[in-house]
């Protein structure tokens, strides 16, 4: 299985990623985490990107798509992967057309702005495995600590309302026309071409998880 999860920032895709990568045992490639991987372990790369990231703002193509293609020359991807918060302009969806990294299913999580800043303001996570939760919507067993490892979870930088605004204004101006973009490509027919499934994000997490599961084996 090889995937895109599309869909707002909160829109839920790291949430739905923590499942889909356990049912087809793929590796989640999510280019936030990563980058968060360097900004904790200071490399120049952290360095450059915390300033973009805490401003809400995207870093640059380049950077993003070498580092993906690093990413997918590792052992684990060699039988799929899920993409979470990659591809995110246009320029980035077409150097992964022109790499040839094929993707089977491109599905778009949808939720309306109005949910998304409640959702950030709530959000916990565990930095080690990208596990996110939710402190009234999906807790964690027990306050502030990651439910397998029992390591403390954190707020992100990026939570705050005003930073999460301009995250979902940068979404609507440069993201959103992905979806038009795979969704003209999946109905040419063309070979390579992948499915596009649309589902709705609201609602119960473990809904939200059964109506993937069923888009991805339509
Ligand atoms: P990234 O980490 O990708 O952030 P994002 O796309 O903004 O998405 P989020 O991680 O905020 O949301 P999510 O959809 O994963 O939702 P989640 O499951 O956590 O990127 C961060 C930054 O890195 C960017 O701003 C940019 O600067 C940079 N970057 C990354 N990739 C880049 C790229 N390719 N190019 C350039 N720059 C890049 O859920 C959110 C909350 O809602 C959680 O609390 C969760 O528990 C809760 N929740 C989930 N599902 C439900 C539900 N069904 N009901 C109620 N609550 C729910
Ligand atoms: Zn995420």
């Amino acid at each position: 299985m090889r995937l895109i999860l599309l869909g707002a920032p909160g829109a839920g895709k790291g949430t739905q990623a923590n499942f889909i990568k356990e049912k087809y045992n793929i590796p989640q490639i999510s280019t936030g985490d990563m980058l968060r991987a360097a900004i904790k372990a200071g490399t120049e790369l952290g360095v450059a990107a915390k300033k973009v990231m805490d401003a809400g703002g995207l870093v640059s193509d380049d950077i993003m798509i070498g580092l993906v293609k690093n990413r997918l020359k590792e052992s684990d991807c060699q039988n799929g992967y899920l993409f979470d918060g990659f591809p995110r302009t246009i320029a980035q969806a077409d150097a992964m057309k022109d790499a040839g990294i094929d993707v089977d299913y491109v599905l778009e999580i949808n939720v309306p702005d109005e949910f998304i800043v409640e959702r950030m303001s709530g959000r916990r996570s565990h930095p080690g495995s990208g596990r996110v939760y939710h402190i009234t919507n999906n807790p964690p067993k027990v306050d502030n600590v990651d439910d397998l490892t029992g390591e403390a979870l954190i707020q992100r930088d990026d939570d705050k309302e005003e930073i999460v605004k301009q995250r979902l204004s940068v979404y609507h101006n440069q993201t959103e026309v992905l979806l038009g973009y795979y969704n003209q490509w999946a109905q040419s027919g063309l070979p390579g071409a992948p499915k596009y499934r649309r589902i709705s994000g609201i609602g119960p997490v473990e809904q939200i998880r059964e109506a993937a599961f069923a888009a991805l084996s339509e």
